[in-house]
């Protein structure tokens, strides 16, 4: 049991001034997978996959601390039987209502038959909301960013306040409303030939923005850990709330990474083939680039 005193000195020691953000939590380092724990229930989204707990994804090698960073990969030597390829899906021990939240990877999965995502969820789905920020399928070169709520949330298309375009408004649980980023160097290849970069999400009372920076464009202050989104260019997606969507239809989220195969994704696969599952179950070898490198995940409270 962690005592209140721990607590307040871990607080202390991570409270450095930044612009109107002080850090709350810095997940890096050696003791990262610590701040998580490895959902292994069947997948809702009917991936074929099979989510592993912490023992079986230490001991197959599927997460792994090395060369400062943190790895998330997927079983790339086996042929799958059902329920599908295992990969591990890690929810933070925490839950957030509001704030900074940076993540900066060096590498996100990509290729057919992949569904990778870094998101927040609340146990009540959908009526705690979603928030996915970095999402896409198979070979894409585009990021998705959506909201899942309840469904007379909707989203107002601020596309003078967003470089991504909004491409659905109504937030309703399956569907979701969902911003375009068409950058390729947003996702995918695209993102990981560049070195990565760093997702950002800042969720106020006002609203939900996500920003997706390139290596080669992070601003100094993220870099310097004093992160102040208002010296930050518009972001790539914007959804304000007010009479469309209260604020607080997205309360107590976790901070959720996976890879996903298929699923409610197989709409999208025709490009690489013609059924998803066999491909992801009989080509193991396919599978090297599915993997997540997680330099840190921070997040921020505002002061
Ligand atoms: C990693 O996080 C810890 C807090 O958990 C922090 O003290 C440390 O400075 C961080 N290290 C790096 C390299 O960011
Ligand atoms: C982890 O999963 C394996 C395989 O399903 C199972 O044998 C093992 O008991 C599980 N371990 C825990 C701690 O649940
Ligand atoms: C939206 O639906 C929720 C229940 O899902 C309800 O509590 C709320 O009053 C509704 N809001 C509006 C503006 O209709
Ligand atoms: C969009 O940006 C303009 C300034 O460029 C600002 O006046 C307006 O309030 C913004 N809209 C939203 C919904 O944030
Ligand atoms: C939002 O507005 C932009 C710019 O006008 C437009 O391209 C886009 O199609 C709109 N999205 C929706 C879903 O109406
Ligand atoms: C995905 O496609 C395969 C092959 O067509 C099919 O068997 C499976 O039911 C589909 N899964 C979903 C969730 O639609
Ligand atoms: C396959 O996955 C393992 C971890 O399970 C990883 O060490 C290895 O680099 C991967 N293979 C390739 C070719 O990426």
């Amino acid at each position: 049991m962690k005592s209140i005193l721990a607590f307040a000195l871990q607080a202390v020691s991570l409270g450095v001034v930044a612009g109107s953000y002080v850090l709350k939590d810095d997940f890096n380092g050696s003791n990262f997978f610590d701040n998580f724990y490895y959902n292994s229930a069947p997948d809702a989204s009917k991936g074929y996959v099979q989510y592993v707990n912490q023992s079986v994804a230490e001991s197959s090698g599927l997460v792994s601390y090395h060369e400062s960073k943190n790895w998330l990969y997927v079983d790339n030597t086996t042929v799958a039987t059902s329920p599908g390829r295992k990969s591990v899906r890690i929810q933070s021990n925490n839950v957030y209502n509001q704030g900074l939240f940076l993540f900066d990877v060096s590498h996100i999965p990509w290729g057919c038959g992949t569904w990778p995502a870094i998101w927040t969820s609340g146990a009540n789905w959908p009526n705690s909301g979603e928030i996915d920020i970095m999402e896409g399928t198979n070979e894409n070169t585009y990021n998705s960013m959506t909201l899942h709520s309840v469904a007379n949330c909707t989203m107002t298309n601020v596309s003078q306040n967003m470089t991504g375009s909004m491409t659905a408004s109504g937030c309703g649980a399956s569907t979701g409303c969902s911003v375009k980023d068409s950058r390729t160097t947003a996702y995918g290849h695209g993102f990981n030939i560049g070195g990565g970069g760093v997702f950002a999400m800042e969720w106020l009372t006002t609203g939900i923005k996500v920003w997706n920076f390139a290596r080669a464009s992070v601003p100094a202050d993220i870099t310097s850990g004093n992160p102040d989104p208002t010296s930050w260019p518009i972001p790539q997606a914007h959804f304000p709330f007010g009479s469309n969507c209260a604020s607080s239809n997205f309360k107590n989220q976790y901070i959720i990474l996976n890879t996903d195969f298929c699923g409610l994704a197989n709409q999208t696969f025709s490009a690489c083939g013609s059924d998803c599952n066999a491909y992801v179950s009989e080509n193991p070898q396919d599978f090297s680039n599915a993997f997540f490198t997680v330099n840190y995940i921070k997040v921020f409270d505002q002061q």
